[in-house]
């Protein structure tokens, strides 16, 4: 890897990449202070603690860790070799680099597996292309209707009905077998005596990753007496089958575009739909998804819609991973075919429009469910609709978007005919249970008003130091209502002390309460009026002032009522003058304002 690239042509690829844009690509993050923050793409999480710093170049997760700069960010998230990521990112700048293909061993091993993916791909492209041992191939996809463009654009191929086509191919490129073995495309023979294909007789689907590099294939039997229907690549370092979802690569600008995804269930699905015009789509690959693959999509869609065939949608893998894809902040539909069609067999059939419609048409998740159960629910036995209940509740409890939980748990009572009070109670119960121990934006929100106004005073702060000292000489640590707002703002004066104005990354570095990091990771997030600051500003400190005066007036009346019974007239007279005075100052300020 030692000067694959000069020193300095690799500092000038980074400085020509802002951390910020490349991150942004990958990450959806809001600018707070001189920070950025969002969620993190490298563990799972619910509030942002992910920041990226544009003046440092830098990332860094403050929940699991992980930080670094433009290179190291692509390296780790798109599973890229250095070489690779320098590469791209020198692409994106217009920077030239030398190219040194017969430096292969100079590689990383992630360039070597994509390479010979490279390399399989093309050979089984050509297969397909041949005139007579494409043929079957070709005839077969002809009858499934899949047009020359698609076949080219997603490099389909054919393996064909002999043992060793890509090893000998691939070998005579270049390509080491044992990375053609780490990289799955062949096997080991069982007498330890040489390599075989893994695939043979079957037609070539290419996975691709984010950036549209290939990383796995999975091959369909040509021949129907074949099993099994579909073969996939084992997991290797650069394909986690769990992190990745088939087409999204392709379809990632028309999500974003449509700010929703169809989900459907085959690649078959996934190509007849592309080429029919609806593009906005990815394929599940006949598996649940994962919480990963889940905040994937959430980075492109906001919704997605579930197109099922009607025969299996009772059964379908995906529904199993609905809950996660509420966490991922995503709402869910259904949209489900005729019994008899798949998605690809109904836009064959009918047209692209008609299926457009019938997915304009999809329903909410609840009322899916709910039609599954149909007339069952009322033969249930008690417990068994407890359960049924409890689970539409737990799915309630992960949607994070107040409105939208609002909106299911009224559809659950509808279709169920169940009081909203009773599920919004169970509700309560429910999510008391999951965020023990947890605060979370969509909790802040409900707490009682003074709450609120303290922490977007404190985001406020947090965001506008310059008026700190000011700040610092009107409010003091005891007019806070909670302890840990308390412990905040003494953690920012302590900062703001130090020296150089306030930083979201540095507060959060400043205290290994994790209590109050969440708090601040929270108020990344939190808005404040957008006013001039200065009137936000005075506005707060006057909501102080206010509250502070109250609290006097409380502890006087308190006094007063004590010496009264007391009767200790020279206390009383004491009190109540003093409870004049302020009286009399409160409205002097108040006609003031
Ligand atoms: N699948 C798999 N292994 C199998 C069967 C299915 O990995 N033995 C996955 C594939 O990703 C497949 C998806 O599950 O695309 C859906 O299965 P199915 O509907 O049977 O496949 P289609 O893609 O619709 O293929 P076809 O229409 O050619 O039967
Ligand atoms: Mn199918």
């Amino acid at each position: 890897m030692l000067n694959y690239f000069p020193q300095e042509l690799i500092d000038q690829v980074r400085q020509a990449n802002n951390v910020v844009e490349i991150v942004s690509e990958y990450v959806s993050i809001k600018k707070k202070g001189r920070n950025y923050f969002g969620l993190c793409p490298f563990h799972a999480e619910k509030t942002p603690s992910f920041s990226v710093n544009p003046e440092k170049q830098i990332f860094h997760c403050f929940g699991c860790g992980q930080g670094g700069n433009v290179v190291t960010f692509l390296m780790s998230h798109e599973k890229l070799g250095f070489v690779e990521a320098i590469r791209l990112l020198a692409k994106r700048a217009n920077i030239r680099l030398p190219h040194k293909e017969s430096n292969r061993q100079e590689m990383e091993l992630n360039d070597r597996l994509c390479f010979v993916h490279q390399l399989a791909v093309s050979y089984y492209a050509g297969n397909l292309e041949n005139k007579s041992k494409g043929k079957r191939g070709q005839d077969y996809l002809r009858s499934r209707k899949l047009s020359d463009q698609i076949i080219l654009a997603f490099h389909l191929g054919l393996a064909l009905d002999e043992w060793d086509g890509l090893l000998k191919a691939a070998t005579a490129k270049g390509a080491e077998a044992s990375n053609l073995l780490e990289a799955g495309l062949i096997i080991e023979r069982s007498d330890g005596k040489g390599y075989y294909d893994r695939f043979k007789n079957r037609l070539i689907f290419p996975i691709f990753n984010l950036s549209g590099k290939v990383v796995a294939i999975a091959g369909r039997i040509v021949d129907e007496k074949d099993s099994p229907k579909y073969m996939n690549s084992p997991e290797s370092p650069i394909y986690q089958k769990g992190k990745l979802l088939y087409g999204l690569n392709f379809s990632k600008e028309e999500i974003r575009e449509k700010k929703f995804a169809i989900v459907v269930e085959g690649y078959m699905d996934y190509l007849s739909l592309y080429q029919s015009g609806i593009r906005n789509l990815v394929a599940s690959c006949g598996t649940a998804f994962t919480s990963e693959q889940a905040r994937l999509l959430a980075r492109f869609a906001e919704e997605v819609v579930l197109l099922f065939d009607s025969d299996t949608a009772g059964q379908n893998a995906v529904l199993r991973s609905v809950d996660l894809l509420y966490d991922a902040g995503l709402d869910v539909k259904v949209a489900v075919l005729p019994s008899g069609y798949d998605p690809d067999k109904y836009v064959n059939e009918w047209g692209a429009s008609s299926l457009e419609s019938l997915i304009k048409e999809s329903t909410s998740y609840v009322r899916f469910k709910i039609s599954l159960l149909k007339d069952k629910f009322s033969k249930l036995s008690l417990r068994e609709q407890e359960q049924v209940v409890l689970s539409f509740v737990q799915t309630a409890a992960k949607i994070g978007h107040e409105v939208r939980r609002d909106l299911y748990l009224r559809q659950v009572s509808e279709e169920l005919g169940m009081g909203e009070t009773t599920l919004r109670k169970a509700l309560k119960s429910v999510t008391s249970k999951v965020q023990e121990g947890r605060s979370t934006v969509a909790e802040t929100v409900a707490k009682p008003g003074e709450y609120v106004w303290e922490r977007e005073f404190l985001a406020f702060m947090i965001d506008n130091p310059a008026w700190f000292k000011e700040a610092d000489s009107q409010i003091d640590r005891e007019d806070f209502s909670i302890p840990s707002h308390k412990e905040l703002w003494l953690l920012a004066k302590n900062e703001y002390q130090r020296g150089d104005g306030l930083d979201m990354a540095d507060l959060l570095e400043a205290t290994d309460n994790l209590k109050l990091r969440q708090l601040m990771l929270e108020l990344a997030n939190f808005d404040y009026p957008r006013q001039e600051t200065s009137a936000i500003f005075s506005d707060y400190v006057q909501k102080f002032k206010a509250r502070r005066r109250e609290r006097t007036l409380r502890s006087l009346k308190e006094a007063l009522k004590e010496a009264e019974q007391e009767k200790n007239l020279e206390k009383v007279q004491a009190i109540s003058s003093e409870l004049q005075n302020i009286l009399r100052d409160s409205r002097l300020t108040i006609q003031a304002d």
